[in-house]
């Protein structure tokens, strides 16, 4: 997606060889119109799966999550990061690491959310390591909900998650793909 690698050259601020901070475009502030525009091409990429829920996690794959889910007509659910956990019995959790943050946290979707009759698409807006995307992969699936896949607006190539996320014969959509953010340039993939 020609749009976002721009902005991202525009904006993105490389903090080390491994992380890329794109606060102005999504993790801290959020443009409408980028947004509406990566929704509609989630939804363009996945539009014959007969989506019935898009899933993300809180708080900044909802933005994008929103955007998608309205261009497909279906709700959009996120999961919850949760400190303490009360013993519920209708959460499907999953404990997570963090990568960036060095924590751990707990993700939490309600079964009132999720049905074993839905056909989930997962978006999400950078995929690194890919523990908090595998603990969600984990919840949809324990759901009984039909997972047909993931939408994330950047992956990192040079970080495993994406590829073990393949590698579990999800089919993974990436609008943006990051091969290297060495010597203080970010280069993008085919
Ligand atoms: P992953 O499962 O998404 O690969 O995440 P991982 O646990 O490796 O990283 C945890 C958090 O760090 C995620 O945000 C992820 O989006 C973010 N992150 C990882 N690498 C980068 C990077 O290069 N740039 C930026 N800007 N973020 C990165 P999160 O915990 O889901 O937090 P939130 O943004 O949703 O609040
Ligand atoms: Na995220
Ligand atoms: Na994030």
């Amino acid at each position: 997606m020609e749009v976002l690698k721009k902005r991202i050259l525009d904006e993105g601020v490389i903090a080390s060889d491994q992380v890329l901070k794109l606060d102005g475009l999504l993790n801290h502030q959020v443009d409408p119109e980028l947004t509406m525009e990566m929704g509609r091409e989630f939804a363009a990429r996945f539009r014959e799966e007969k989506i019935t829920r898009v899933v993300t996690v809180e708080s900044s794959g909802i933005a994008i999550g929103f955007a998608t889910a309205l261009e497909l007509g279906v709700p959009l659910v996120f999961a919850r990061r949760k400190k303490t956990l009360l013993a519920d019995p209708d959460a499907l959790c999953e404990r997570v690491p963090s990568f960036t943050k060095g924590i751990v946290t707990d993700i939490m979707l309600s079964r009132q959310f999720i049905h074993e009759h839905d056909r989930v698409l997962f978006i999400d807006d950078i995929i690194a390591n890919g523990d908090a995307a595998r603990g969600m992969v984990k919840i949809i699936q324990r759901s009984g909900a039909e997972l047909v896949g993931f939408g994330v607006a950047v992956e990192k190539m040079f970080q495993a998650g994406a590829r073990t996320i393949r590698e579990q014969g999800i089919r993974v959509e990436s609008l943006v793909k990051i091969s290297s953010l060495a010597d203080g340039k970010i280069e993008f993939a085919e």
